[in-house]
């Protein structure tokens, strides 16, 4: 299935419209992936999204989409949010929630959804909760994708993202056809600012004090798949949609 979705609502907001939604045939999956910074979750999500046809939709995404606006058009809670993201702290609940809540056309999308990096904190996932039964739609399944941490540093060392339209490469692991240009669309491969070692050593603890128990949250809920994050991506694709079991092509 061909991906041409450019996520225009997702990433610019409900004035935005997407230049080709997700066509809508077949199941409409509804995801939420969890795991570490790093661990591989917008790489999958990527591949998901082709496999599932459900729209990417990373909170991360959104605010690095934010900081190339004009400095005119950012509220003061907006650049918060951007240097908090700098420093590899968490941006506040209400900022997140504000911008998710504006969005939420994004999660009836008739092609479903695969939320990236929301939620983060269990207050995140109480208000995703009230929001979907307000909309009238429920979650298929959490994601919670595992690996060492000191494979997820040589993950984060060797991240180049697109400038342009946020696909997101490996030097070794997944390198782009030519050096430095992205595939998809032909824009500049950067480092992310949150790439940094001091940076990532604050992701990390933010990880465990705050994200992590969201894995109890919704084990609880009967809603957690676990995968390994290890080995390539598409041993870890087929081993999610396995977990979701979804049937092979
Ligand atoms: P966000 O953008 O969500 O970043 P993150 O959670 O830190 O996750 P990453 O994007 O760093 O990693 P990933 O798991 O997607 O890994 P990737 O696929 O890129 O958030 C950024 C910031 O925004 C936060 O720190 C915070 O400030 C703010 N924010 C966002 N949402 C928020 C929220 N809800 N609440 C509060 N604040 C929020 O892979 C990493 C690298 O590994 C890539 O180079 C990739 O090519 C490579 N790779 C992937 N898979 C493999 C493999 N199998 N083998 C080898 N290499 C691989």
């Amino acid at each position: 299935m061909a991906h041409s979705n450019d996520r225009a609502v997702w990433l610019k907001g409900p004035q935005a419209v997407c230049s080709a939604p997700p066509a809508g045939n077949g199941k409409a999956w509804r995801l939420v992936l969890l795991g570490a910074p790093g661990v591989g979750k917008g790489t999958q999500a990527e591949l998901l999204a082709e496999r599932l046809g459900s729209c990417h939709l990373s909170t991360g995404d959104v605010f690095r989409a934010a900081r190339s606006l004009p400095a005119e058009e950012r509220s003061p809670a907006l650049n918060e949010a951007i240097a908090c993201m700098q420093r590899g702290e968490l941006v506040s609940d209400e900022t997140v929630l504000s911008l998710v809540r504006e969005r939420s056309t994004c999660l009836k999308c008739r092609g479903g959804f695969l939320l990236d990096g929301f939620p983060r904190t269990v207050p995140q996932a109480e208000a995703l909760d009230g929001l979907l039964k307000e909309l009238g739609v429920g979650l298929d399944a959490v994601v919670n994708y595992d690996l060492p941490i000191e494979a997820i540093v040589a993950r984060l060392g060797g991240r180049r993202t697109c400038s342009q339209c946020k696909a997101v490469y490996h030097v070794t692991a997944r390198p782009p056809r030519q050096e430095g240009v992205c595939d998809h669309c032909g824009g500049e491969l950067i480092v992310r600012e949150d790439d940094r070692p001091e940076a990532i050593r604050v992701r990390m603890e933010t990880y465990e004090r705050s994200t992590r128990p969201l894995i109890d949250y919704y084990a609880a809920k009967g809603l957690l798949r676990t995968v390994s994050a290890e080995g390539s991506v598409e041993e870890i694709l087929e081993r999610t949609l396995s977990a979701l079991r979804v049937e092979a092509r």
